[in-house]
């Protein structure tokens, strides 16, 4: 049986994919620490579960996430910022090596946003809107969107967001290279679970060492890259799964997966 949240819901699709809602709707899915909490539990859940080999992460038409919980910063200062250590439970979503897919609608502004790009493929609905609006708050992004942000879209558009706190849609976020594809609201969450659905139909190992790697593009050298790519393409030739896919491919046939 599926554990219970207060403020996610979780839920499998098929075999291969866990599925995580937001559902602080009240509030447009803004993130509290409770709510990062749970999040933490059910990615490293999903993550340790070999037979969940993608995750999906949705709110609703509304809002994926209005970003962090206001009303819990409002009257904090630095240090007990900074002893809350908020951004360490972000950290560990980071290191999820199972692929995640987040669908998006709605709003995705401040921590939503930086949660959307935490994840490694956006599929948005028409609706979506994007942005970083701290500012407008007295403060900054704090949970990426500085260095996201900016690797996804380039520096202008990422300082426009960041010092305006200016919204994109989905469409002008597909153009800037932020999302995978933008689909009509009623279908984001079928089109999210189909993508999903094909990199759960891929070899599990190779689909983690390929995240892995192309991750290591945004925090490492070219050469230091490089080296980490072919450390991780060698490694995966001790698994069946590697063998069993080129010799398919040899005999003409599907291949069968093991996750070996
Ligand atoms: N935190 C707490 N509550 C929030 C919230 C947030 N980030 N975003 C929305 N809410 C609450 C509202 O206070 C409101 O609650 P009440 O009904 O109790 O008044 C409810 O959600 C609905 O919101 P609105 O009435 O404002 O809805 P709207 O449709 O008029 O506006 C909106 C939608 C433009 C998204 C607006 O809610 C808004 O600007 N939200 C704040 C966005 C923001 O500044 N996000 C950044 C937060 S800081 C951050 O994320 C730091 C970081 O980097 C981690």
């Amino acid at each position: 049986m599926e554990r219970t949240y207060q403020f996610i819901r979780i839920a499998r699709h098929g075999d291969h994919i866990g599925t995580i809602q937001l559902n602080r709707p009240e509030v447009l899915n803004a993130l509290n620490l409770a709510t990062m909490d749970e999040l933490v539990d059910a990615f490293t859940t999903y993550d340790a579960d070999p037979a969940i080999r993608c995750i999906v992460i949705y709110g609703n038409e509304k809002a994926f996430a209005a970003g962090a919980d206001i009303t819990e910063m409002a009257e904090a200062d630095s240090v007990e910022m900074l002893l809350r250590d908020q951004f360490r439970k972000w950290d560990t979503i980071r290191r999820v090596k199972t692929p995640i897919v987040a669908a998006v609608s709605g709003y995705a502004l401040g921590g939503g946003c930086e949660l959307a790009m935490l994840c490694d493929m956006i599929v948005a609905s028409e609706t979506a809107r994007f942005g970083q609006p701290e500012i407008k708050i007295g403060v900054m992004p704090g949970a990426g969107g500085t260095q996201r942000l900016t690797r996804a879209v380039g520096k202008a558009l990422a300082m426009e967001m960041v010092l305006t706190g200016r919204m994109i849609s989905a469409y002008e976020a597909l153009r800037a290279g932020l999302v995978n594809k933008v689909v009509p609201v009623e279908v984001y969450l079928d089109e999210a679970l189909a993508l999903a659905d094909e990199v759960a139909s891929m070899p599990p190992i190779a689909a983690r060492l390929a995240k892995e790697s192309v991750l290591r593009a945004f925090d490492t050298t070219l050469e230091i890259g490089l080296e980490y790519e072919r450390k991780n393409f060698y490694l995966l030739f001790s698994t069946e799964d590697a063998h069993e896919g080129m010799k398919a491919f040899l005999e003409k046939r599907q291949p069968k997966w093991q996750g070996q």
